[in-house]
């Protein structure tokens, strides 16, 4: 019994780490948040890419998502997982940095990753847990990112115009780290946008209700990586924030019940893992085009 329940985790284990783990997948969904007569706009939402210079699988499928041709590209960070990993990042991005684009940074951006236990992801998440400087090359990344045109999203709100529409979009830093500063950007939505929209790494629920009080009719987030370590048939345990299971990764509403003035949500369950956490399971690596459309 034991021997067999052994063999049935190690090979769970195989499987998680050997083939699911690199089993890339590209989602979609139609969200229903324009202003009615507004055209389709496809928003390619990346995120969690944790990305080492060696991974040339996921940054040549990275690079084959510019055959979406989406309208605008939306990363919610943790890029890195490599002090050397930002030429990597760059060269995955490079097809779709004509596109415009914007970015928050998570704290895999700015902190190496530290061995640990797979099973640690199931635990309990303390937030705020690194509090030394940055020891990753992230401003490199920022740089690389802002000088093909893409619209950093850090504690700032920006405007980016695709033809006839106006996006308005309200950014924080990774709340995780409790780096998020709200109170710099928080204010109403404009009346003269076609949509607003709120990024950040992770979805805590200050965020999300903070950019949801203030009008923004979409919210964007990783972080989550889907749970990572899901049940089949079930879902995930965790979040790693304080966001509930049902909502971990995917479209949902905020607040959940939905109803007049609920913002949209997709969170995405990520690209990547930390490399010492390597494994994932029942929750494969993806990345999102959603197609917003006229609300009905
Ligand atoms: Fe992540």
């Amino acid at each position: 019994m034991t021997l067999g329940l052994t063999g049935l985790a190690l090979g769970g284990l195989v499987y998680a780490a050997g083939y699911e783990v690199r089993s890339f997948r590209l989602r979609r969904f139609e969200v229903p948040v324009l202003p009615s007569g507004t055209r389709p706009i496809r928003v390619l939402h990346v995120s969690d890419l944790h990305l080492t210079p060696k991974q040339r699988g996921k940054i040549e499928w990275v690079r084959g998502l510019a055959a979406l041709q989406p309208d605008i590209v939306v990363d919610t960070g943790d890029n890195l997982a490599h002090s050397d990993a930002v030429p990597a990042v760059l060269d995955a991005f490079e097809p779709l940095l004509s596109t415009p684009g914007v970015f928050v940074f998570g704290s895999n951006d700015y902190y190496k990753p530290q061995p640990k236990n797979p099973a640690a992801y199931l635990l309990p998440t303390r937030g705020k847990a690194r509090v030394h400087q940055p020891n990753l090359p992230w401003a490199d990344l920022q740089e690389g990112f802002s000088t093909a045109g893409w619209l950093d999203l850090t504690n700032t709100r920006g405007t980016v115009d695709l033809g006839d529409l106006r996006l308005d979009f309200v950014g924080v830093d990774d709340p995780h780290l409790g780096r998020d500063r709200y109170d710099r950007v928080a204010g109403p939505a404009s009346p003269e946008a076609d949509l607003t929209v709120g990024v950040t790494h992770a979805p805590y629920l200050r965020v999300l209700d903070a950019m949801a009080g203030d009008g923004c009719q979409l919210l964007l987030a990783g972080h989550t990586h889907g749970g990572q370590l899901c049940v089949p048939g079930y879902g995930a345990l965790v979040t790693n924030c304080d966001l509930e299971p049902a909502r971990v990764k995917g479209v949902s509403r905020h607040p959940a019940e939905g109803g007049p003035g609920a913002a949209w949500m997709h969170v995405s369950a990520g690209l990547g893992t930390s490399p010492y956490t390597p494994v994932r399971f029942a929750c494969p690596p993806e990345a999102t085009l959603l197609t917003l459309v006229a609300a009905p």
